[in-house]
């Protein structure tokens, strides 16, 4: 709570393409907030630093991951949109609240082991204190709400055992928040191996569907979706996880049921069923992407929000992170 105001608050980072999947889950249910919250949607390109990147990627992706916010639905006047280290509060509220998290609770995060694993050669302090950051993002903005995916939801709950050690020392200073998986939202499998999480960061380029895949490509994809020797159109994630995840992907796209989707596919292969998946998916699409290009052609408009958005979330963070530093005993003199 800022005020009377309740707080909805997300980031998604710079790095890699944006899948379906980070669409389904997440972004495109993030409109559905700024009816009942004051929402904030970070581009978060100093996390995305915990893994190597190349700068001038990292510089158009960021453009691009704010082009794709307005594009999936969400208005720069309704919504705080703003890159995360064009605000500094965030670094600074990182190490302070460093100093409030435990070695133990860190080194228990999946993330970190997952990517520990897959970054073996760069197992850096900043991979292992991400989730310091990503608490200091939450709690600036004294936020009410956290629309996350499930595999953010262990991060938001740090952030709030975080923020109670904090408030236990310093009473009133943070709001604690809540994860909310969206309401529509769910986890997109990967289309070759469907018993695992579609994600930007997978090598085999197969099994990842982009946001701004063309049609071809998306229908190819799909075509070689791995299903099961079966021949049935039938949602049964335990048995049938392709063909499960084909049908969700389906349903989201399509706002029909699973029971819809069955009744239509009843007696069809799944080649026809694949493509049918394909067709509605760039359907859908379609309209995001011409939204995306025509945001991109403009870079001059896309730097004028970015300065409107970091001059917007400045004002909350500059207020939190004062009430911080005075509760801590930092020197204040203005
Ligand atoms: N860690 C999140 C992810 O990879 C991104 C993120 C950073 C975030 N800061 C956040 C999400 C604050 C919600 C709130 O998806």
């Amino acid at each position: 709570m800022f005020g009377e105001q309740k707080i909805a608050y997300s980031g998604v980072q710079p790095s890699g393409n944006l899948t379906i999947g980070n669409y389904l889950g997440a972004i495109r249910n993030f409109s559905e907030y700024s009816e009942k919250y004051k929402t904030f949607y970070c581009v978060v390109d100093q996390h995305a630093i915990t893994v190597r990147q190349v700068p001038a990627d990292l510089r158009r992706r960021t453009y691009e991951t704010l082009a794709l916010y307005m594009a999936c639905g969400l208005d720069p006047e309704k919504n705080t949109l703003y890159v995360q280290s064009m605000v500094h509060e965030h670094a600074e509220l990182a190490w302070i609240l460093n100093c409030f998290t435990m070695f133990g609770e860190l080194s228990r995060m999946t993330q970190f082991k997952d990517k520990s694993a897959r970054h073996a050669d760069n197992i850096n302090a900043g991979l292992f204190t991400y989730p310091t950051l990503m608490a200091a993002d939450i709690l600036l903005y004294q936020t009410d709400v956290v629309p996350v995916g499930i595999d953010q939801k262990q991060h938001v709950e740090l952030c709030r055992d975080i923020a109670e050690r904090f408030n236990q020392l310093y009473p009133g200073t943070f709001t604690i928040p809540e994860p909310i998986m969206a309401k529509h939202g769910m986890k997109i499998m990967s289309l070759a191996e469907p018993t695992k999480k579609m994600s930007k960061s997978d090598e085999n380029a197969n099994a990842v569907v982009y946001i701004l895949d063309d049609r071809d490509t998306i229908i190819r994809k799909f075509k070689r979706a791995v299903t099961d020797s079966g021949a049935e159109v039938r949602y049964d994630p335990e048995e049938k996880p392709g063909v499960s995840n084909l049908m969700s992907l389906y349903s989201c796209f399509s706002g029909k049921t699973i029971e819809e989707i069955e009744r239509e596919f009843d007696g069809c292969g799944y080649g026809d069923f694949k493509l049918a998946v394909g067709e509605v998916t760039a359907d859908a699409l379609a309209p995001v992407q011409a939204s995306f290009h025509s945001l991109m052609a403009d870079k001059g408009a896309l730097e004028a929000l970015m300065k409107k958005g970091a001059e917007e979330a400045s004002w909350y963070a500059r207020r939190t992170l004062a009430k911080v530093q005075k509760k801590l005993g930092f020197v204040q003199i203005r």
